[in-house]
């Protein structure tokens, strides 16, 4: 039987992943553009919808909608952590992404960011963002929980996003752990959750995706390509509809 998958153990120990350095779950944060165009989102129809963003890492996603009235609630097993402590650690792991990701430029495509220290020059700006929206917000919209386990009551959100933690794991994080955390998070939206992305590192769709396709019922599903292609074959999304 597979080891039930521990996410404070290295869930990224995939030789090929240029996070293969880092000890615990790895903690940065994508740009609030990235957010946008991973999971098609229009910023100007978000205005009256309550959105969940699981698990959010460092992103800046949360900094950038509520400064635009975007009501939005971040989760992560991380944000039990003061905002110094996150702020150090997304640091640390995006100077280790970067150094690995410069010996295998040529396994990602540079469209969106025209090389890696320009990733890291936005992903810091990310971070900054995200450090101080969190020690204005922690625990009101940053809540630490376990994405299989959320805090929250039935059908609580409009729509709820996954940004790189299923499938792209799917090397440490076995298919029990994806079940769960899919079924958790359409429990607590109403109308739709989104997941980006469904490759692994090395650009093949995790086998989980068909997995999740057959034995998630009562819902809408569809694979849905999107405008964002930073890992090679990573142009698409999983939407699922509420019936
Ligand atoms: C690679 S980061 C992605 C962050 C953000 N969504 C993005 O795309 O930039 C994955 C995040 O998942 C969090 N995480 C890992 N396992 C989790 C779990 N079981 N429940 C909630 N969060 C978890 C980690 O702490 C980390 O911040």
């Amino acid at each position: 039987m597979q080891n039930k998958p521990n996410i404070t153990e290295n869930v990224l120990s995939n030789p090929i992943s240029p996070f293969s350095r880092i000890q615990g779950p790895i903690f940065i944060g994508r740009t609030w553009r990235e957010y946008k165009k991973m999971f098609n989102l229009e910023f100007e129809k978000l205005s009256k919808m309550k959105i969940l963003d699981c698990a959010s890492g460092a992103s800046s996603f949360r900094a950038h909608s509520a400064e635009n009235g975007i009501d939005v609630t971040a989760v992560d097993l991380m944000y039990t952590k003061s905002a110094e402590d996150l702020c150090i650690k997304c640091k640390e792991h995006l100077k280790i992404l970067v150094e690995s990701l410069k010996k295998i430029e040529d396994k990602f495509d540079w469209k969106f960011f025209s090389d890696a220290d320009e990733l890291q020059h936005s992903r810091n700006i990310a971070c900054k963002e995200f450090v101080s929206d969190y020690i204005n917000y922690k625990g009101k919209s940053y809540i630490p929980a376990d994405i299989k386990d959320l805090p929250f009551h039935d059908g609580s959100y409009d729509l709820v996003l996954c940004s790189h933690l299923l499938f792209i794991y799917d090397h440490r994080l076995d298919y029990e752990f994806h079940l769960k955390a899919v079924k958790e998070m359409l429990r607590v939206t109403k109308g739709e959750l989104r997941i980006y992305p469904l490759v692994k590192n090395h650009g093949v769709k995790s086998k989980f995706v068909e997995r999740i396709m057959e034995d998630v019922s009562d819902v809408k599903m569809e694979i849905v390509r999107v405008d964002y292609e930073f890992r090679k074959d990573s142009n698409e999304m999983l939407r699922i509809v509420k019936k």
